[in-house]
């Protein structure tokens, strides 16, 4: 029997530093380092896996979207959430409070976005764990919790990593190809904070450009080059940012264009608290 061809998003959620980027790393190229380097805005990486379901063979296109865990970047992380048809959710069995932010945070954010979606849970870091057997009661209590399937993983053993894709691959074909939805993202309520601002900066030279995908590899130079924390961002160093963006703009935007938006992303950053 020839396979179908289908492709399908999915997203890697949780807070900063609970090892999304190095799962995705693990999975795809089979490596891990050490070192933490956040992640700026999104990033999205491609693995095929070929499925056989029952007397169905599925070719599946797996667009793995790596979403920066800070939080209080609503406008970037609900972009990333449209068309989404599955969620990893990610936590660190050494830090509880990372899976008290499913309930918190995450969940309901990325249902309000892109509906009930299939998802999983990955507690990972399993090889920093003492109490092996406790960890592997808690995940599969947090699995139960939400209605879903549950591992304990490692990103740097490679436990369970594999098994954690697939079983999300295995759900995600099954979601239809539903149309994207087409809600805007929205601002985080309250005053503006410096993260806000930054958030609200980036969202608006990718939307500038073009879409998140093609403007996020620009946005994450640009901060680099300024010297940008995205965990704690600097008034300073954001204003450099802009300055660079601004620069990068001038390459396909009129001056009055690029002026206005310098001007706007500075007002925020300026109102920032
Ligand atoms: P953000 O991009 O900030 O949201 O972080 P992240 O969730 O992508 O975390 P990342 O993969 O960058 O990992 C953070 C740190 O934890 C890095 O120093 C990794 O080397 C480490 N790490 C990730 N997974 C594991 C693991 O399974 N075991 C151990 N021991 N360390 C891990």
């Amino acid at each position: 029997m020839s396979p179908d061809f289908i492709k399908r998003k999915v997203l890697l959620l949780g807070d900063a530093s609970v090892g999304k980027t190095s799962l995705i790393r693990r999975f795809v190229v089979d490596k891990f380092s050490d070192d933490y380097i956040t992640t700026i805005g999104t990033k999205v990486t491609k693995r095929d896996l070929r499925l056989e379901l029952g007397t169905r063979v599925v070719d599946l296109s797996l667009m793995i979207w790596d979403v920066l865990g800070q939080k209080g970047y609503k406008g970037i992380q609900e972009s990333a959430f449209r068309g989404a048809k599955g969620v990893i959710l990610v936590y660190d069995l050494t830090r509880p409070e990372t899976r008290a932010s499913f309930d918190d945070y995450w969940v309901p954010r990325v249902r309000a976005v892109a509906g009930t979606i299939p998802m999983i849970v990955v507690g990972n870091k399993v090889d920093l764990v003492e109490d092996r057997q406790d960890a592997v009661t808690r995940v599969a209590e947090s699995g139960r919790a939400l209605g879903v399937t549950a591992f304990v993983s490692s990103a740097k053993t490679g436990e369970s990593v594999e098994a954690a894709f697939l079983a999300i691959g295995n759900l995600v074909v099954q979601q239809p190809e539903a149309p994207e939805d087409a809600r805007e993202a929205g601002k985080e309520e309250g005053p503006l904070t410096l993260v806000g601002a930054t958030d609200q900066i980036i969202v608006d030279f990718c939307h500038e450009f073009g879409d998140m995908e093609t403007g996020m590899p620009l946005v994450r130079q640009q901060l680099t080059r300024a010297g940008v924390d995205i965990n704690a961002p600097s008034r300073e160093g954001l204003r450099l940012a802009v300055e660079y963006l601004a620069e990068v703009e001038a390459g396909f935007k009129g001056a009055g264009d690029v002026e206005a938006n310098k001007l706007r992303r500075l007002a925020w950053i300026k109102e920032a608290r």
